[in-house]
């Protein structure tokens, strides 16, 4: 069973979420961490599990990361169970009203991956999920690694 963790990171705390996912699912399956810019097409081949992540940038996937969705030929993840996840910021603790208001409407980024993957044929393996960060660059809030772990083996059950 092959397992494939791509990811896109501006100043690395993406990255650190995606290669935790990488090792928690590398204890019982066959997993690959790959930044999105280093994934060639054929890497997509044989997948049982594909995660997709992105930092939320304006309420969006990167550039990267929507070039590569849009990339996936139609259909070619039937049969892999899919799963898509962010790191963000915590509203709330931002206590600004106008960044609740258009987050309300907007979003995060892995809703709209999590849609793409299973527009492509993906099934959904877990519920899209984001991960906290405390300021802009980082770091990742306390507990969220172990958190990240505990969703992305989620997708083996
Ligand atoms: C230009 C820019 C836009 C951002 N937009 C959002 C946003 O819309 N929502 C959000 O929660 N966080 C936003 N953030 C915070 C990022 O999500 C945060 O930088 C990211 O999670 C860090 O991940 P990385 O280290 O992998 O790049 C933004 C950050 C930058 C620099």
């Amino acid at each position: 069973m092959k397992a494939l963790v791509i990811y896109d990171s501006v100043f690395g705390n993406t990255e650190k979420v995606a290669q935790t996912m990488g090792e928690a699912l590398g204890s019982q399956v066959d997993a690959l961490v790959l930044k999105v810019t280093d994934v060639q097409p054929e890497q997509l081949a044989g997948l049982s599990y594909l995660i997709v992540g992105s930092p939320t940038r304006a309420f969006s996937p990167t550039p990267a990361i929507k070039d590569f969705l849009k990339g996936i030929p139609s259909g070619s993840l039937t049969g892999v169970k899919v799963a898509a996840f962010d790191t963000r910021i915590a509203v709330a603790e931002t206590n600004s009203a106008i960044l609740s208001f258009l987050v309300k409407i907007f979003g995060y980024a892995a809703e709209p991956i999590a849609k793409k993957l299973q527009r492509k044929g993906g099934a959904q393996g877990v519920t899209p999920e984001g991960f906290f960060v405390k300021d802009s660059e980082g770091p990742l809030k306390d507990g969220e690694l172990d958190r990240a772990a505990a969703w992305a083996t989620q997708i083996l059950m």
